[in-house]
């Protein structure tokens, strides 16, 4: 079939057109070098801080022998902690996961992507300790971070293949996740990751 010639000139207008549109993208959302910086070092800080906190207090409170406990911790400071950061600076981060047990944990499609991708580095032992990369949404930069969170032998107490699971935990957690797909993991498998969002100041010009 064959395009009009008036058809090819339209075409013509929009691709050059939307071509000048992306290169005169506005300077003032470029972000400065140091703002970027300044992201990291703090998704950094509070990811650490997240993992830190909920990994020590599992290991308390396996120690005593409860998983009732350790059960509220994984869910509930997980995201207590989450939603506090949140309050308190205005950014974004949260635990996700291919194989959710809560579906406040279902990662977005970036994420989702990024998840593979540990996965297949993973395997390839190239996993390193986090990634970050600046995205644009609406014109508007961010600093995107995420933490592969790799699950140790303790981990996979409530998080490895279901018959391995002791019963006492399967049933508290059947009764609080009725559609947990968090089963099946192994140790050094990627369980999920802390994933951050910063929006970045624009370069005043
Ligand atoms: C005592 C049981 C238990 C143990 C042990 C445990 N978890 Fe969890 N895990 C849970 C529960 C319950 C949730 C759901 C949390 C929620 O509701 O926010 C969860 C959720 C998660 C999530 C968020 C994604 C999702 O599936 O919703 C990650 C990541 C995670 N766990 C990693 C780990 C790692 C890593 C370890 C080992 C260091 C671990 N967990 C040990 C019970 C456990």
């Amino acid at each position: 079939m064959r395009i009009g010639k008036s058809i090819q000139l339209v075409l013509m207008v929009v691709i050059l057109g939307f071509g000048a549109w992306i290169t005169a993208a506005p300077t003032s959302t470029v972000p400065q070098p140091a703002n970027t910086e300044k992201a990291l070092a703090e998704a950094r800080k509070v990811s650490a801080e997240l993992s830190d906190k909920v990994r020590g207090l599992l290991v308390d409170e396996l120690g005593k022998g409860g998983y009732d406990g350790a059960v509220k911790i994984c869910a509930e400071v997980a995201q207590d902690m989450t939603n506090q950061f949140t309050k308190r600076t205005g950014h974004y981060i949260r635990r996700v996961s291919l194989g959710y047990r809560n579906r406040k944990d279902i990662p977005d499609k970036y994420e989702q992507k990024k998840l593979k991708l540990f996965d297949q580095l993973n395997h390839e032992k190239k996993l390193e300790a986090d990634y970050y990369e600046v995205v644009k949404e609406k014109g508007q930069s961010y600093l995107r971070y995420m933490k592969p969170v790799v699950a140790s032998a303790m981990c996979v107490k409530c998080h490895g293949p279901k018959e391995e699971v002791a019963e006492p935990v399967r049933k508290i957690l059947q009764e609080k996740y009725p559609q947990d797909r968090a089963f099946g993991y192994h140790a050094g498998d990627v369980r999920g990751a802390i994933s951050v969002k910063i929006k970045l100041p624009a370069t005043q010009k």
